[in-house]
């Protein structure tokens, strides 16, 4: 058995896996669904989602990863030998190959765009450019292959370095980089003529918008952003030492997590305030953060050319890094299985699946443009990939977790984990056992229902 590396400090470890969690999801997909669910009515029920259920398992993954100090396949098997619940640790390996092959597509489009904002292009181009400018990108035939490649091989080479000396310390490089841009990007953002308009549609809770599908939208949207589903924070727990108190560091992470998705809410919403520019529920999709935002930014700063261009840039940097923080975390969970399974060295191991990676995102970056007619149901690769990933495969994946929690593992085993060995108190214990048992599973199985039309609220 090879020596198997731990995050070298409490820090390193919270910032990996606020990291993984810190995402697109958090920038792109949390102001949308917050846009279109009825502003703070959706904050409200999304961080009752948060509460209930995305810290219950993300609890659990946590507790499945520092006790086994496996990869996420192994772990199961560890905890329950000869049974099938290994293939909870496999989905969540496939989940997360096949998630870093479409997320690393929009990934490399927003190093294209930093490029772009970097050359100043956005200037002087008007709302009907900026369509024309993605589609003549997005459609290219080297252009985003050549983004997608870049972006895993530069996830590659931070996660071929160790779990130490690669994710910890970029880790601890990029997210305090992160905080600073988001910070500077919503005071810049609330401080603009108008932007009062955008804070108060972020604030008003909405609540005649709320019906059942808001509140499955805000579980499925808890699950995406907490990286929660796959093993991902299995596998990172497994570098966790065992003084790591595993409660604060869920609570620590899911706060962190919250708080940059409100954060890029009070970027986005006051900003198109000011741009004088409504967000309609059309503005979903990638087409927000490529289409909409630069455009958004040049119209709000229009007196103002050089705020235009810095906003911009450290808008696309500031993405940049949230995706490559969580491509890390991805790539890990597959790396780390294929080294221990296999027993492969790391620097092979993470060469497969960045090749993998590489060779199956070529397909999803080639969908908007040489493959866009090769649909399935209706939907283009890239359309399919995301969808049976975070509508099947990371729900599917946390209800077998909280399952898995909740009622296969031992309860004296369960309690020593999260009390390292009764040392720290945990009177939530009942109640989490509880919630993992009955509420989280239920709650899933309606998300995944509801995809198929199979259940309404
Ligand atoms: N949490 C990431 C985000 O918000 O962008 C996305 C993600 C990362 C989902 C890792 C799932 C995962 F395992």
């Amino acid at each position: 058995m090879t020596h198997r590396e731990n995050f070298g400090s409490k820090l390193g470890a919270i910032l990996a896996a606020a990291g993984s969690a810190v995402g697109l999801g958090n920038i792109w997909r949390f102001p949308i669904e917050t846009g279109r669910n009825g502003g703070a009515a959706f904050i409200l029920i999304y961080l009752a989602c948060i509460i209930l259920l995305g810290m219950p398992i993300m609890m659990s993954e946590f507790l499945i990863g520092r006790h086994t100090q496996s990869n996420t396949a192994r772990a199961y098997q560890k905890l329950a030998p000869g049974t099938p619940w290994k293939w909870v640790g496999r989905l969540g390996v496939f989940t997360g190959f096949f998630i870093l092959s479409y997320y690393a597509v929009v990934a490399g489009w927003t190093i294209e765009y930093a490029i772009l904002a970097l050359g100043n292009q956005f200037s002087g181009q008007t709302a009907q450019d900026f369509p024309r400018i993605f589609t003549e990108f997005s459609s290219h035939p080297v252009k985003p292959v050549a983004w997608l490649i870049a972006f895993i091989l530069l996830t590659h080479f931070v996660v071929v370095r160790g779990v130490a000396r690669g994710i910890e310390r970029w880790s601890k490089v990029l997210m305090p980089m992160l905080f600073i841009i988001i910070a500077i990007l919503v005071v810049c953002s609330v401080s603009m003529p108008n932007a009062v308009s955008g804070i108060r549609f972020l604030l008003y809770p909405d609540f005649s918008k709320v019906d059942g599908n808001v509140v499955l939208n805000a579980m499925g949207q808890a699950f995406y952003s907490l990286s929660l589903g796959m093993g991902c924070l299995c596998t990172y727990a497994s570098y966790f030492n065992r003084k790591t108190n595993l409660m604060k560091t869920t609570a620590q992470v899911c706060v962190i997590d919250t708080l940059i998705a409100l954060m890029a809410g009070f970027i986005i919403f006051p900003a198109a305030a000011a741009a004088g520019y409504g967000l309609s529920p059309d503005d979903i999709g990638p087409s927000l953060i490529f289409i909409t935002l630069p455009n958004v930014f040049q119209q709000a700063f229009g007196g103002l050319p050089w705020l235009a261009y810095v906003f911009s840039v450290m808008f696309y940097l500031l993405l940049i890094v949230a995706a490559l923080t969580s491509t890390i975390s991805m790539h890990e969970v597959v790396t780390s299985y294929m080294a221990e399974e296999f027993n492969l060295p790391r620097r092979r191991a993470a060469l497969i699946e960045t090749s993998a990676s590489i060779l199956l995102g070529i397909f999803c970056a080639l969908s908007f443009g040489a493959l866009k007619d090769f649909k399935l149901f209706d939907k283009t690769i890239f359309d399919i990939f995301d969808w049976t990933a975070s509508n099947i495969c990371l729900p599917v994946g946390g209800m077998f977790i909280s399952i898995f929690a909740g009622w296969y593992i031992d309860r004296k085993l369960f309690r020593d984990e999260i009390t390292n060995g009764g040392t720290i108190r945990a009177p939530y214990f009942k109640a989490l056992v509880f919630i993992l048992r009955y509420i989280t599973p239920l709650a899933i199985l309606a998300i995944i229902l509801n995809q198929f039309g199979l259940f309404r609220l």
